[in-house]
């Protein structure tokens, strides 16, 4: 491994989800056991200057991330154009030789980060590269060319605070786009199935690579909605199986939830979106179940569990029981519902780790969202087992107080039936729903004086409803 050569390249990341990336690309790494140097610290900006082995590397990467918008084979980089134009001109050339042959069409993509040029700024950049020094051959082709050469201008990351001069200048040729195109493919506007939870198709494809999901592996969401979750670890090639304890929701009779849709298609149905993808195939099967009474037998083994487990805000968390003993006599016992009682997140999470650990197998991955009030987040507070180590954690920032942390836990040991889970310290997961309830009741009241000042009445009612409606829209 060692006496392998590194080339340098620049990966270009989409700039959201910043918090992701990290945690994408070492998951990704990891997975295709593939080795990265990091030439430049990694920073919260979009181009990170890394090495790798090869171009195919590269490419088996790219084939798996969506927070990469593409990879660069790096010819020159500097913080100076005139330092940019020198490392060009001496170039060895056997970097660009094999792409600048009279049959290969080419194009230069002249990109500025955080700021905008005109055409004609951007075509006189171009012209210096290719017809001052570089020795390009071929015919310009813009639609499709077969070597596309890219040079970037970073301006920061502040577009309200541009430099005069770009902070970094990068020019190379570009290898692979990344998989954005799979927001668009999986996008749950076209998507048949969906509810007010539904994951979209970014993070769901995120949450798949965190888990390392890939072909022929078992893949489990034991809070499984309407399956977004299921769809990207199927297109991954993992088989995937679903359990939720609302049947209403598993069986597609829950209220649309798009405005257009009146009432529900007859088919919608967590099979019929792994079919609308092409993805029957991968579809084992969804059921109702409570996550608390986990129906598995023992020697079950799943590669990966991917999940978002209810935060208390638009669904309840809840759990099959009660506080008094059922009297259930015999025949009422077929058609009885069982009844439900309150979920509180550190059980919640505390079994849900309990059985990942009992469940996955050593080196399998439990992927699942947390939710908190982000002034009351403390690391030490994380759901822990002593058979997982937690491998990533990723914020997505919701609004001004509330976030959900993606943690990716990894099986380092087998189970010891002694083992007793560790439960969360104060201020424990559970006071999430409380302060986030507390909070939206002092917003509105806050609205409610604000309103009543200006417009000498109260309309308590539909404040209320359009307050609530705001406070829980991303959760
Ligand atoms: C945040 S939603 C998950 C949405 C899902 N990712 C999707 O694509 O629709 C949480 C889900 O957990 C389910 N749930 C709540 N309590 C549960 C329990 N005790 N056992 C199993 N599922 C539960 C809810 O019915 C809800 O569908």
């Amino acid at each position: 491994m060692g006496s392998k050569v590194w080339k340098k390249y620049v990966l270009w990341f989409a700039h959201d989800l910043v918090d992701f990336r990290m945690a994408e690309i070492s998951s990704l790494l990891s997975l295709l056991s593939l080795d990265m140097k990091w030439l430049q610290e990694p920073a919260d900006h979009p181009f990170w200057i890394v090495q790798m082995h090869s171009d195919e590397c590269v490419m088996k990467l790219a084939a798996r991330s969506i927070s990469l918008r593409g990879v660069v084979d790096l010819w020159g980089y500097s913080d100076n154009i005139e330092d940019l134009h020198q490392q060009l001109k001496t170039l060895d050339p056997a970097c660009y030789q094999p792409y600048f042959q009279p049959h290969l069409s080419f194009k230069v993509e002249v990109e500025t980060f955080s700021n905008h040029l005109s055409m004609d700024e951007l075509i006189q950049k171009i012209e210096v590269f290719c017809f001052d020094y570089l020795p390009v051959v071929g015919p310009v082709n813009l639609k499709s060319p077969d070597v596309k050469l890219w040079f970037m201008e970073y301006y920061g990351l502040e577009p309200n605070n541009i430099p005069e001069k770009p902070y970094f200048y990068y020019f190379g040729r570009w290898i692979i786009d990344g998989q954005r195109h799979l927001m668009k493919k999986f996008s749950l506007k076209t998507r048949k199935f969906i509810g007010n939870t539904s994951m979209d198709a970014q993070i769901s494809v995120l949450m798949a690579n965190q888990a390392k999901a890939k072909s022929g592996d078992l893949i489990l969401d034991p809070f499984v909605g309407t399956g977004s979750l299921l769809v990207p670890a199927a297109h991954f090639g993992a088989y995937v199986i679903g359990t939720d304890i609302d049947f209403l929701t598993l069986h597609a009779q829950t209220r649309p939830s798009r405005i257009t849709q009146k009432v529900r298609a007859p088919d919608e149905s967590v099979r019929a979106n792994l079919c609308q993808y092409g993805l029957e195939n991968r579809y084992i099967d969804v059921i109702v179940a409570d996550s608390s009474l986990p129906l598995w037998v023992h020697g079950f083994e799943l590669d990966a569990i991917i999940t978002d487990p209810p935060y208390g805000i638009r669904e309840p968390t809840e759990r099959v029981g009660s506080h008094k003993i059922p009297q259930i006599t015999e025949e009422q016992a077929a058609k009885h519902i069982p009844s439900k009682i309150d979920y509180g997140h550190d059980h919640l999470y505390q079994d849900l780790l309990h059985f990942a650990a009992r469940h996955l197998v050593l080196g399998g991955r439990l992927v699942t969202f947390v939710p908190f009030f982000r002034e009351l987040y403390c690391e030490e507070n994380l759901p822990k087992h002593p058979c997982l180590k937690l491998v990533a954690n990723s914020e997505q920032v919701l609004s001004a107080y509330v976030s959900r942390r993606l943690l990716t836990y990894e099986k380092v040991s087998a189970v010891n039936t002694e083992v007793c889970v560790e439960r969360a310290l104060e201020p424990s997961l559970d006071i999430f729903r409380v302060k986030y309830f507390n909070h939206c009741e002092e917003s509105r009241q806050v609205r409610r004086k604000k309103n009543s000042g200006f417009r000498g009445h109260v309309n308590s009612d539909s404040n209320e409803k359009s307050s609530v409606a705001s406070e829980t829209s991303t959760i």
